[in-house]
């Protein structure tokens, strides 16, 4: 028994790396380098994760890593900025009190944000052999479309979901849009980059793109799970970026506060009540080689190549709001004027 057992671990050992960590919460704004570079406010609120060099605008020759002080992540050579819209709860009078982040499993104590992955190969493959470059400096990414208000629309995409949680620890079923019962331990969103079933090849040339997506690509055949080749068009393959959120929609879950026409109370910060327009911005920061040194080393999770922080200092690495407003009291709107829309009934 104990024999096998040790086969069996030696034969799991990981060849390469695959990285999952907890970054805190930078700060809460209504700002979008990546999509409205410059605007302040940006259209919707934002949870916003990573280096703090943030800032309204991000051109790709800044310097994330040279002019970050600290970063909210648990590596500490990781100046990244990851974001994602929040969430919001709509009360039975029209009021809206915003749904808070709380730590996943594994990582307590770290103040909100979100659990972040770097990938070779798919999620449950325990191997993670596949050779990936990089992302280079400069480069950003989205992934989502926030405009999509159905199933067939939020298909494109079709690992952006939710899980509701019956604990931290619960990871299926996946769906494409907001559960329509209570969830005990709250809800769990996942945005998989760059598109549908996680396919990560970069045309190797372009930092960006008009729509933040055309840079990437699925790979030419199978996916990025098969290690499906990549396409001539895009022939680099990148890590698969994983983002996990977890909404601490517990203190929402009294039944008689919920709506009485059978639909449910979330909705995105801008205005999304069906879920379907779940999407995530990411920008690459990591110092020097340090993303390379990790997807090359074998590093499962823990990845000794890294320096990591302790936990009181991610949570210490915060910024200040550029925009003024209200958004953690119960508002009449969300923050820029939206109102819960596309409201999907229990029933449809
Ligand atoms: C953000 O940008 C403004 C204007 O360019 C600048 O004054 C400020 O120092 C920047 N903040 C950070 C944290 O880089
Ligand atoms: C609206 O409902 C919420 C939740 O019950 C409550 O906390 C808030 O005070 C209410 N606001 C008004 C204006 O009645």
């Amino acid at each position: 028994m104990k024999r096998s057992n040790a086969v069996f671990l030696a034969l799991c050992v990981p060849t390469h790396a695959l990285l999952r960590f907890q970054c805190a919460q930078l700060v809460i704004d209504r700002l979008d380098p990546l999509v409205t570079p410059g605007m302040a406010p940006s259209p919707h609120l934002h949870q916003i994760l990573g280096g703090n060099s943030f800032n309204t605008t991000m051109d790709p020759t800044k310097d994330m890593p040279g002019e970050s002080t600290c970063t909210s992540c648990s590596f500490s050579e990781d100046f990244s900025n990851y974001w994602t819209a929040t969430l919001y709860f709509k009360a039975k009078n029209g009021t809206y009190k915003r749904v808070t982040q709380k730590p996943n499993a594994g990582f307590d104590g770290v103040n909100g944000g979100m659990t972040v992955y770097y990938m070779q190969d798919g999620l449950y493959n325990f191997n993670q052999v596949s050779k990936v470059t990089a992302f280079t400096p400069g480069f950003r990414m989205f992934i989502g479309d926030v405009n999509a208000k159905t199933k067939e629309e939020a298909e494109r995409f079709r690992q952006l979901t939710f899980t509701c949680l019956q604990t931290i620890g619960t990871r299926d079923p996946q769906i494409l849009d907001f559960p329509s019962e209570p969830c005990p331990a709250g809800i769990m969103t996942a945005v998989r980059f760059p598109t549908q079933a996680s396919p990560t090849c970069w045309d190797g040339k372009n930092l960006d793109s008009p729509d933040h997506m055309a840079h990437m690509s699925y790979p030419e055949t199978g996916s990025f799970e098969s290690g499906g080749p990549c396409p001539a068009t895009h022939p680099v393959r990148v890590p698969q970026l994983f983002y996990e959120v977890v909404w601490d929609t517990a203190p929402f879950n009294n039944r008689d506060d919920w709506p009485t026409d059978g639909s449910q109370p979330f909705v995105w910060s801008f205005g999304d009540a069906t879920g379907y327009g779940n999407h995530g911005d990411y920008m690459f920061g990591w110092k020097d080689d340090a993303l390379q040194r990790a997807m090359d080393s074998p590093c499962y999770v823990n990845c000794p190549t890294l320096k990591t922080q302790d936990v009181a200092a991610m949570n210490k690495c915060t910024i200040e709001r550029r925009v003024d407003e209200d958004i953690d009291g119960w508002v009449t709107a969300l923050p820029g004027g939206h109102q819960a829309s596309y409201v999907k009934k229990r029933w449809d």
